[in-house]
């Protein structure tokens, strides 16, 4: 049994055949499947939505971790929920008015997360640790599977482990990019977890 939360990304699964992935990550008893949401405006690419997100609710109980990779995320919250996302995270470069959002994610049952692109420091998210269920911190640019890892990005979760322990608060920390047979036991030294992985998963490399 793991001591971490294993993550899936979906974004590395065979688009025609969402079921038999879903059904994968169920075999190989990962608790979340993490779902990539991209617009083509905060990221270069579309990936999927609410339709597919909806689609999928029925196939499984695993917990639907939804990572918004969009412009205005208030705006797709609602519908998110709806659609049965159970974490919302949004990127708090993506966002002027952070405390709403996270507020709206709530008021709606859900779990809220927060994000941070690489070049994004961990005192930037400080004000909202108190407000949020998860940070999810990227260790590669957002926007395509199957990048290497900025390792130096790896040492923003020893930073958000002792803020936690400081404040006593109890968000999960979550890692997301690059993660692979490799680098993963350098991310749960760190203290993550919860860990992406899309590629290395679908290849088999991670379980
Ligand atoms: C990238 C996404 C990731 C991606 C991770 O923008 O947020 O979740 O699917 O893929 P790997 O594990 O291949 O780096
Ligand atoms: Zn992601």
């Amino acid at each position: 049994m793991n001591n971490y939360i294993l993550a899936p990304s979906l974004l590395s699964a065979d688009f025609s055949d969402l079921k038999s992935a879903v059904k994968m990550i169920e075999a190989k008893n990962a608790q979340f499947i993490h779902i990539d949401v991209m617009d083509g405006s905060f990221v270069p690419e579309i990936s999927y939505g609410q339709p597919v997100v909806r689609s999928l609710r029925p196939l499984t109980e695993l917990i639907f971790d939804v990572h918004l990779m969009v412009d205005n995320p208030e705006r797709q919250i609602e519908s998110f929920a709806q659609a049965g996302a159970d974490y919302i995270t949004f990127h708090l470069e993506s966002s002027s008015d952070c405390a709403s959002v996270i507020d709206k994610i709530h008021a709606l049952n859900k779990k809220a997360g927060i994000s941070i692109k690489p070049k994004t420091s961990v005192d930037k998210i400080e004000n909202y640790l108190s407000k949020v269920d998860l940070v999810l911190v990227m260790t590669v640019e957002p926007g395509y599977g199957g990048q290497k890892i900025i390792p130096e990005c790896v040492e923003k979760v020893s930073e958000l482990v002792e803020l936690r322990r400081k404040h006593n608060l109890n968000f999960k920390i979550s890692v997301d990019g690059g993660v692979n047979e490799n680098t993963i036991q350098s991310v749960i030294d760190a203290g993550a977890d919860v860990i992406v992985s899309g590629s290395a998963f679908f290849a088999g490399r991670l379980s």
